[in-house]
């Protein structure tokens, strides 16, 4: 029993004392900034969601061809994140018929 408390203490302890990561604030803290959401079932959607700890996300997406075989939806979207190395990093995407398509400064061309 004593020894479960030791080990208990102890692991607590290692939580304490982990280094704060260089995020604004420590993404499990994060808290919603901004949260926008319209999605009524048809004609496509949006939402953007914004957070705390420094990551933002936006999505559109629209009905092209409607009524037609070649119905389908355009995706367009921008997520920005900072990583664990301290840099903000953002991948601004489509994504329809011809598959998904990131684009960012750090993702080779
Ligand atoms: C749907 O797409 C195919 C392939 O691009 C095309 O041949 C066809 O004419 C299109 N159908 C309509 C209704 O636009």
């Amino acid at each position: 029993m004593i020894e479960k408390v030791m080990v208990s203490i102890i692991m607590l302890t290692a939580v304490f004392a982990r280094p704060q990561n260089s995020t604004p604030q420590n993404s499990r803290e994060a808290t919603i900034l901004r949260y926008e959401n319209e999605n009524i079932g048809k004609s496509g959607y949006n939402f953007a969601y914004e957070t705390s700890d420094g990551t933002s996300r936006l999505e559109t997406a629209e009905v092209v061809n409607p009524g037609t075989e070649n119905e389908t939806l355009l995706i367009r979207g921008t997520v920005t994140w900072i990583a664990p190395d301290g840099q903000q990093y953002t991948i601004t995407y489509t994504a329809d018929k011809d598959g998904y398509q990131p684009k960012g400064s750090h993702i080779p061309q």
